[in-house]
């Protein structure tokens, strides 16, 4: 599938293989944060309701990816900013969580260009999560 398509009404959706697959990938996800060292530090700033956080991810992710809006049926409305301006995000934190999102999506069956599609888009939200926190922390 060319590259072009994603982000066009549910094509991205679809691509990751509907809601199951978005739940595959997001398990694997945290799988990966709670399991390697390397993640340790953000992994820590999770509450441990496990079942709960990944519920939430993956409601997300359906609905950015222009599948249905599960997220805000069930849980309401979100500013991914905003819910994460209790953190403190740099530089650092961003790229860890990106890159804990690049092996778990390595362990999907997804096309090439579909992963690189998906981690320049969440690089978008990871970013804007790294500013609101940064700008918050300015007196
Ligand atoms: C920039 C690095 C990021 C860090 C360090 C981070 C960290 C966290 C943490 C600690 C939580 C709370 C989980 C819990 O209480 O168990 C959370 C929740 C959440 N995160 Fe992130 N996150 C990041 C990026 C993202 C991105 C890019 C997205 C979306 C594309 C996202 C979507 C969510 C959602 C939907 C929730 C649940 C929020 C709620 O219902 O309150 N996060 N994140």
């Amino acid at each position: 599938m060319p590259a072009a398509i994603y982000g066009h009404q549910d094509t991205t959706f679809q691509s990751c293989g509907g809601e199951a697959g978005i739940r595959a990938l997001v398990h694997d996800f945290y799988n990966m944060m709670s399991g390697d060292p390397a993640y340790a530090r953000i992994w820590s700033w999770h509450t441990k309701e496990r079942r709960v956080t990944e519920d939430k991810l993956a409601c997300f992710l359906c609905g950015w990816m222009g599948g249905p809006r599960l997220y805000q049926e069930k849980y309401g409305r979100i500013s991914i900013p905003s819910s994460h301006q209790h953190l403190s995000v740099t530089e650092q934190e961003r790229d860890m969580w990106l890159s804990c999102m690049a092996s778990a999506l390595a362990l999907q069956d997804y096309p090439e260009d579909l992963v690189s599609y998906l981690l320049v888009e969440l690089a978008k939200p990871a970013e804007a999560i790294r500013r609101t926190s940064q700008e918050q922390k300015v007196p």
